[in-house]
């Protein structure tokens, strides 16, 4: 009798959940048709920890959440859709909507992005985001306009720090190395400037160069240092906060005018305060990893000192001529 009891209830249970299951399922189709249903992918290369890849997934999941499951964001992070060198065509045919490459991967169709690259520009956030939000980032983001792509919003990483197979304090410490570069000519022309040699590489494939020694070094905001584990295959790090790498979250324009009013106003407002968030998220990231960096003793870490900034700026400095014949203005608002 208990047993039968038993089995009647654990029935009536399952049926309970059963049914718990089909109401969401059922109002869920209520709320978006098949028809109606917007689907947006979202390609990146980094990883889901790093601050891109935790800002695509909460915009994803807000977007969901506002537009009660009509616009679905979906979001390929780690080069798993496309790399790069790949992401940016993708998104001129339409076969992604958005897209968040580092600057520098757009400085070789639009030298004029090579200015977030140069490096000892910035000094700090604050700098940075009032060229990214005042006219620099409104003049840059016009030139992709012409090529009917649409920049949403400008994203950190941070500033860069140098790694390599040696400790790197004075310029001479540079000589006959080898650097694992963005495709931006202002990044080559940082490292010849410094003795070092450089090679081209997409993210995802730069762990194999260090551990290959295919390169002897390379640049990067901690955060992606850390996700991609480059501790492993680097002995020594310079915090050196020498350049900047962020990001322009960009879109097709054609498949933006394509939106329905409604819903570009709730993916204008998401991604306003998701940029908000960003940006803090990656100076907390970036300060976080450090202090794991420090803790773990696997790599020896040095601060620059500021004599030495000193020389590696002076070094640097015929750079900022020739920047300026590509883009003075935008050169010189920001130093304004
Ligand atoms: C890199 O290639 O080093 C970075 O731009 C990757 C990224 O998107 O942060």
């Amino acid at each position: 009798m208990v047993r039968k009891v038993a089995i009647f209830l654990s029935a009536v249970i399952m049926l309970v959940f059963f049914m718990g299951g089909c109401t969401d399922r059922a109002r869920d189709m209520e709320q978006v048709s098949k028809n109606e249903r917007i689907i947006i992918r979202f390609s990146h290369v980094v990883a889901e920890s790093t601050p891109k890849g935790k800002a695509a997934k909460r915009f994803a999941q807000l977007v969901h959440e506002r537009t009660n499951g009509r616009v679905e964001v979906q979001v390929y992070p780690n080069s798993t859709l496309y790399k790069d060198g790949e992401e940016f065509k993708a998104l001129l045919e339409n076969n992604v909507q958005i897209i968040a490459p580092a600057t520098a991967k757009l400085t070789k169709m639009f030298p004029q992005w090579q200015v977030f690259d140069l490096p000892f520009i910035f000094d700090s956030y604050d700098e940075v985001h009032r060229a990214m939000d005042g006219q620099v980032g409104k003049r840059l983001f016009a030139l992709l306009e012409q090529r009917n792509v649409l920049g949403l919003a400008m994203w950190d990483n941070g500033f860069k720090q140098m790694s390599a197979t040696r400790p790197l304090k004075s310029v001479a410490d540079f000589k006959g190395l080898t650097f694992r570069i963005m495709p931006s000519p202002v990044l080559a022309r940082q490292f010849e400037l410094l003795g070092a040699e450089t090679k081209e590489l997409p993210f995802n494939e730069v762990y194999g160069a260090l551990q290959e020694g295919e390169v002897d070094g390379a640049e990067n905001p901690l955060s992606n240092f850390y996700t991609k584990k480059f501790h492993q295959v680097q002995s020594h790090l310079t915090i050196s906060n020498h350049g900047y790498l962020g990001y322009a979250v960009l879109t097709n324009k054609t498949f933006w005018n394509s939106l329905p009013e409604d819903v570009k106003r709730v993916l204008e407002e998401t991604m306003k305060e998701v940029t908000r968030w960003e940006r803090q998220e990656a100076q907390r990231l970036n300060d976080q990893v450090l202090e794991e960096l420090k803790k773990s003793r696997e790599i020896n870490i040095h601060y620059l000192t500021d004599k030495e900034k000193q020389q590696w700026q002076e070094a640097l400095h015929p750079i900022y001529r020739e920047y300026a014949d590509i883009g003075g203005e935008l050169l010189r608002e920001i130093m304004e």
